[in-house]
This record gives structure tokens, C-alpha cells and sequence, in this order.
């Protein structure tokens, strides 16, 4: 910058910004994009992509009091972190810590000058530091932090976009490469405080390499995106990206298959919206978008759509509950492993047992109504439970047992993906060993008789009780269709009540695809659009099956199926949604064309 070292007010000029960078507001001296081999980020210093879009220095999770460099959205008031460096290895005191090029890398020294994270494309040695001086990252619009030679700005040397964390950006390659058979991975935070890597990671088959699928600790996949199909532009088991894509409505998503490698890219048509999918600490694959009216992130789809689909999301002797705040439950007689990542709502850990069982204790059997069965049992025939108690349960390591239509079920180790019941099932118990004393019986030797008659009595009773609960939800399930259960079921409408609700069909908003669209207004006051469904040449069973597709897909940008009607006299099928998010009640042409 200094070309006329002679000129004395320009150097006085240097010489006070240089001051001001390192004293008084070091934001001044990294208004800029680029870190030079001249220079270094410490303390709160950032660079900001040139159009203000990312920004990248040290941050802290939460409240933890670690510190990482990370990636986050300039403009989002929520700090939303896209990528993180060092996510192993945190510094604490950041004005010691530095971040600069060193040898031609772009290296982390922390508090002692150790080099604790680097991009590791350059070794000091031979010509390599001929050239190291320039070196320089720079990061760009898109939420790339790129290395390069800054004399051949056309060479990459190394690029945040093929070292991602646990979110993959508009515009980044999702890549598998072909000669080693490794996918890129997104891996999930361990909990909202820490980034290093948890349980979760979302990567592309290796087997079938037009897939993705989430996995468990790098081996159990527990959800799967189905294969590509170049033709509709979507994967089999996302059926609402069929939609999207195909009408390029928001996004598109695309796969390219080369020699060496293959990949998978997609845009957001509006590139100013701020959007990203990442492998949350859930377990589940979000897409989330950032609406600036509101200042909130809004997740337009999760997958798998329920918490309890995440493989051993509770952990071992963990029960999990989809209709409840807290996911996770111990299961009776166990307690938290850790009680304070419970209260974080980090649940892998799971449960131990409150008394141990086992060698030369006595146990006992504790009958569990309210859960399902355990992943991976082992099945053996037999006639009736005593039997199968008798018969197999002599053996010490078995954790649990049940039985069911002449089968006898027991389970060794840890029992995983157990979820709550929200009713009680006749037939249906899992004996769980527990201690003797954490089963609150009579435990005195009394007549065996007597024992056997208060057993039936009380049976008789929870089966009455439970028969009563029973009926007493299917009751209550009935009522409550139509009204609030999103997607579990469909109203199907009167004709009348559609006529009625939309004073006669009089108020068209428009035309979508295949039919016309009219405004309506339910009972309740909820605007509906109605969609009337013409010149369809499918049957009564198709056009279920199409509207239940429709039932599951539950995208932001699309409007919420609520049921739908059937004409026969007129052949005419009608849909019925509504808009899902609250702060507006006009539907927008873009959602019409997609009805
Ligand atoms: C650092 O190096 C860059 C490029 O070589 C140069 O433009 C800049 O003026 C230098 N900055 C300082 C503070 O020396
Ligand atoms: C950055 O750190 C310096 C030194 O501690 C402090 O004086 C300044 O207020 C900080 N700036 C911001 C924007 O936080
Ligand atoms: C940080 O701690 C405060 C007080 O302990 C708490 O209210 C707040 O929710 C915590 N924030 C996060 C992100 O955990
Ligand atoms: C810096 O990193 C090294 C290597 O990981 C470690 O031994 C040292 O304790 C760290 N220094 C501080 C102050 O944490
Ligand atoms: C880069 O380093 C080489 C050798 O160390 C030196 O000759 C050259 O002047 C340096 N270039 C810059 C721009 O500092
Ligand atoms: C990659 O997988 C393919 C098909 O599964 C196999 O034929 C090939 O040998 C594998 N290559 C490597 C390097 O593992
Ligand atoms: C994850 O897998 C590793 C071995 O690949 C194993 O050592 C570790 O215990 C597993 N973690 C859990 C929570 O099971
Ligand atoms: C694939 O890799 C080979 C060997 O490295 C290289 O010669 C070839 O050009 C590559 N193909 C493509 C399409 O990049
Ligand atoms: C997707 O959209 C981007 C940006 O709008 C465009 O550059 C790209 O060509 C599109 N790709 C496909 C396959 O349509
Ligand atoms: C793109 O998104 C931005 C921010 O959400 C919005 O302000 C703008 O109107 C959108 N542009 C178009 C063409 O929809
Ligand atoms: C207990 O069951 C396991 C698994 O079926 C078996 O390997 C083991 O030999 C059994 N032990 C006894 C004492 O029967």
C-alpha cells in the first residue's frame, strides 16, 4: 500500500492504521475478505466475504467458554455457524490464539504458539516455501473459505466446501469418490455447545452411490434418501422434491457422474435466500431457511420426520416419545448415564441401571406395558410365556424377554429404539430384568396360591383399565381428526361443506396445475384453498393414493393439505389445504401453481 516510503504523511497514515489495528478496533483492519501472509486474525477480529454475506473468526457455542474459528452468516442475528476449523481441538484465550499463513497452510496456533489445526496442503520444505509468502485465503459469497496462490488466483489449493462439518451449502459438491470409494461427510455437533463430532453423520451410500444415508456412529444407517432418479429430479423416498424440483419452484437439485468421481450440487433459484440442510444433533437431516421478518430459522423439512426414528436416539434402556417435550425417558429402574447431557438434551448416552442385576442377586421381571420391543431380538418358539420364561431364561445375560403368538423373544446387552406407547396394548409386554428391590412386590414367601390370585385379579383389572384407556383414545383420536393431526389423517369433506365454505366456488385465485383454485373460508375462520382437480383420468383408488403422497409432503413453501372430496356425479376430485405458517393468511401464486 505504502508506495512512496519517502512521502512522511503517508507513513504517518500507515503508521496510525497499524495502530489502530492492533489496539483500538481491530474490525477496521479486517474489513476485507482475504487473510495475506502479511497478516493475522486474533481476539474478535473477522473477515467478511466481499458482498457481506459470511464471516469468519473465533466464536464460542453457547456458553461454553471454549472457543473455535468458525463460519457464520453475517446477517443473521442468531449466531448460525456453517463451519467450524478446529472442531476438536478448542482454544480458551483467543488474543493469544492466531489464525495466519504459515508455510503456504493456513495455520491455528493456540494460546502456547502450537499449530493445534492447519489446511495441510503444503509442507515447509524444498520449493514449497519458495512460494509460501503468497499464499492467501480468502472467503467468498458462497460460504467457501478458499486457499490459493495469490499469484495464480486460478489454482484452489484447498477449499472449506470439500472439508465440511455438519451443513452442506447451496453451490457446494456433495462428492464420492470413485477410486477410493470414500463419500465426503457431514458429521453432527456432539450437543449445541460443541462442535466435535457426534453420533450422527449424513454421507452418500458407497454401495449405491446414487443415495445418501444417515448414519449411526459410521455403521448403523438408520435413514435413507432412496436412489436418484435423473428423471424427475428427485430421490424415490422424498417425495416432496419431486414437487419442488420439478416445478423449479425454490431449488434445484442435481447429480453428476464422472470418471473419478461423483457428486451431488443444488441451488436456491432466489440466491439470496439463506438456506442451508445440516446433520443436527437430533440425528436429523434439516433444511432450514432464515426468514427476515420474523428473525427465526424455520426448518421446511426434517428427516427422518419423527425423533424416534433416529437409531438409538435415547440411548441404551432409553425410551423414547414423539408427543412429548422431553424425548427421552428412562425406562423404570434405570437413570440417566448423565444427567447433565440429559438436561441438554443429548440422550446417546442412555440409561443405567439404578441396582445391578446378576451374579447371585435376585432379579426379577418387571412388566412393561407402555413400550415397544427393542431392536435385535433373539426368537425361539414356544408355548406360553411360563415356558418361555422357564426355558430360556436361565440364562444370566439376558436383559428382557417377551412373548407373543408361540414366540419367545429375549434380548442380550442393552436394549436400543424403544419408544413409548401412547396406549396400552393388550398382548404386548416386555419383562425387563430389574433387581428385586426395585420391584415394588410383597417379597415375604407367601402362598404361592394366594400370589397367583391377586396376579389374576389385578390382570383382570388393567386389562379392564386398559381396555377402558383404550376406547377412551380411539374416542378421543376421533374427535380430533380434521382439526389438528397434521398429516396423520386426512378429513375427507362433504361437498356441500366446500360449496358452502367457498360461497359456491365464486372467489378463484387461480389456475394450478391440472384444475382451478378457489378461496374458501372453513367454520373455524381457516383460510383454505380448494383445489378442483379436472380432466383427471384416474380412478377413486389412484387419486387416494396421490392425495395421501401429498398428505406426507410438508415443505414450508407449500401449502398444508388439510383432506379432500370426491364428486362422483361430476367426477370431480377436489384437495384442500391450507397455509401452515402463521403470519399470513393470503396464498401466494407461486403455492396456486403448485396446488
Ligand atoms: C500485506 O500484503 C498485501 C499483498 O502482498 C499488501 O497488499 C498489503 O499492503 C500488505 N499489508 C500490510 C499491512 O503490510
Ligand atoms: C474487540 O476486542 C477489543 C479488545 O478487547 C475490545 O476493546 C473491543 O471492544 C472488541 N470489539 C468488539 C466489536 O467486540
Ligand atoms: C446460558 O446460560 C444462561 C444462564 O445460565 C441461560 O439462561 C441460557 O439459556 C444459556 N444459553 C445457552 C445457549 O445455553
Ligand atoms: C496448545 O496445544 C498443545 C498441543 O495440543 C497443548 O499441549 C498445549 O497445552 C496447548 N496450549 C494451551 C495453552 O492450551
Ligand atoms: C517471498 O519470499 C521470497 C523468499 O523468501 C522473497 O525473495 C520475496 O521477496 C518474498 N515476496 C514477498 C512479496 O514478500
Ligand atoms: C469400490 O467399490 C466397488 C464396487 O463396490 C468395488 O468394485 C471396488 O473394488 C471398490 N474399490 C476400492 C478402492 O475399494
Ligand atoms: C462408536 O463406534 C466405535 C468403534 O467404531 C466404538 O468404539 C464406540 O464405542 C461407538 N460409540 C458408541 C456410543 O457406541
Ligand atoms: C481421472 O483420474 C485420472 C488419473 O488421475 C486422470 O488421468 C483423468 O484425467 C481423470 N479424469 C477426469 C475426468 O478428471
Ligand atoms: C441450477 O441453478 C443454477 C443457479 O440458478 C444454475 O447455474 C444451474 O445451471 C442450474 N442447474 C440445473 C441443472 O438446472
Ligand atoms: C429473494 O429473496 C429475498 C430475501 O428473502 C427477497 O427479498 C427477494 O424479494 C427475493 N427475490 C425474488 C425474485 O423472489
Ligand atoms: C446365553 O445365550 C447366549 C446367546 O444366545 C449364548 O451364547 C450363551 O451360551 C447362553 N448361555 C447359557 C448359559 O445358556
Amino acid at each position: 500500500m505504502v508506495t512512496n516510503k519517502t512521502n512522511p504523511c503517508c507513513f504517518l497514515f500507515s503508521v496510525l492504521f497499524l495502530f489502530m489495528c492492533l489496539s483500538l478496533e481491530p474490525h477496521v483492519c479486517f474489513a476485507v475478505d482475504t487473510i495475506f501472509s502479511n497478516q493475522s486474525l486474533s481476539g474478535n477480529q473477522t473477515i467478511v466475504s466481499s458482498g457481506g454475506v459470511f464471516e469468519l473468526g473465533f466464536f464460542s457455542p453457547g456458553n461454553s467458554s471454549n472457543y473455535y474459528i468458525g463460519m457464520w452468516y453475517k446477517q443473521v442475528s442468531q449466531l448460525t455457524t456453517v463451519w467450524v476449523a478446529n472442531r476438536e481441538e478448542p482454544v480458551r484465550d483467543v488474543f493469544s490464539s492466531v489464525l495466519k499463513i504459515s508455510d503456504g497452510n493456513l495455520v491455528l496456533f493456540n494460546e502456547s504458539q502450537v499449530p493445534i489445526w492447519s489446511t495441510n496442503v503444503r509442507s515447509g520444505s524444498g520449493s514449497g516455501s519458495a512460494i509460501s509468502n503468497s499464499t492467501v485465503a480468502m472467503l467468498l459469497d458462497d460460504g467457501n473459505l478458499v486457499l490459493r496462490d495469490g499469484l495464480d488466483s486460478s489454482t484452489i489449493l484447498w477449499q472449506s466446501f470439500d472439508h465440511p462439518t455438519d451443513t452442506w451449502l447451496p453451490g457446494s459438491k456433495f462428492r464420492f469418490n470413485k477410486r477410493t470409494n470414500q463419500s465426503q461427510l457431514l458429521t453432527s455437533w456432539k450437543n449445541s455447545e460443541d462442535p466435535s463430532p457426534g453420533l450422527f453423520s449424513f454421507e452418500i451410500d458407497p454401495v449405491q452411490t446414487n443415495q445418501f444415508f444417515s448414519v449411526w456412529n459410521r455403521s448403523q444407517p438408520y435413514w435413507t434418501t432412496g436412489t436418484w432418479d435423473q428423471q424427475t429430479m428427485s430421490f424415490s423416498l422424498v417425495p416432496e422434491m419431486r414437487v419442488v424440483t420439478m416445478s423449479s419452484l425454490i431449488y434445484n437439485f442435481s447429480c453428476v457422474s464422472g470418471e473419478n468421481e461423483s457428486y451431488f450440487i443444488y441451488y436456491y433459484h432466489n440466491s439470496s435466500t439463506i438456506t442451508k440442510f445440516s446433520i443436527d444433533v437430533s440425528g436429523q437431516l434439516k433444511d432450514v431457511l432464515w426468514l427476515e421478518n420474523i428473525q427465526e430459522w424455520t426448518v421446511s423439512f426434517s428427516k427422518p420426520r419423527q425423533q424416534c426414528e433416529v437409531y438409538a436416539f435415547c440411548g441404551a434402556f432409553g425410551s423414547c416419545n414423539d408427543n412429548s417435550l422431553l424425548s427421552c425417558n428412562c425406562l423404570t429402574g434405570f437413570q440417566p448415564t448423565s444427567p447433565q447431557n440429559w438436561d441438554q438434551q443429548v440422550y446417546s448416552g442412555g440409561c443405567v441401571r439404578k441396582a445391578s442385576v446378576g451374579a447371585g442377586r435376585e432379579d426379577r421381571f418387571f412388566e412393561s406395558h407402555f413400550t415397544s420391543f427393542p431392536i435385535d431380538p433373539q426368537n425361539m418358539m414356544a408355548v406360553s410365556s411360563m415356558e418361555c420364561k422357564s426355558t430360556y431364561l436361565k440364562n444370566c445375560s439376558c436383559t428382557a424377554y417377551a412373548f407373543k403368538n408361540n414366540q419367545c423373544s429375549i434380548w442380550i446387552g442393552d436394549l436400543l429404539n424403544l419408544q413409548h406407547l401412547g396406549q396400552f396394548t393388550a398382548g404386548k409386554v416386555l419383562y425387563i430384568r430389574l433387581a428385586a428391590s426395585e420391584i415394588d412386590t410383597d417379597s415375604s414367601p407367601i402362598n404361592k396360591k394366594r400370589v397367583i390370585v391377586v396376579a389374576i385379579s389385578v390382570s383382570i383389572g388393567l386389562f379392564l383399565l386398559g381396555l377402558m384407556m383404550f376406547m377412551i383414545m380411539k374416542w378421543r383420536r376421533g374427535t380430533i381428526i380434521g382439526t389438528e393431526h397434521e398429516n396423520a389423517s386426512l378429513t375427507v369433506f362433504e361437498y356441500r361443506d366446500l360449496a358452502k365454505a367457498t360461497k359456491n366456488f365464486s372467489e378463484r385465485l387461480g389456475r394450478g396445475g391440472f384444475g382451478s383454485v378457489f378461496k374458501g373460508t372453513l367454520p373455524d375462520g381457516s383460510i383454505i384453498a380448494v383445489k378442483k382437480l379436472e380432466s383427471i383420468n384416474q380412478g377413486e383408488k389412484q387419486f387416494r393414493s396421490e392425495v395421501s403422497t401429498i398428505g406426507k409432503i410438508n415443505h414450508l413453501n407449500l401449502a398444508r393439505l388439510l383432506g379432500s372430496a370426491l364428486r362422483v356425479r361430476e367426477s370431480c376430485w377436489y384437495t384442500i389445504s391450507s397455509r401452515k405458517d402463521p403470519w399470513t393468511d393470503i396464498f401466494s401464486m407461486e403455492q396456486i401453481q403448485n396446488l
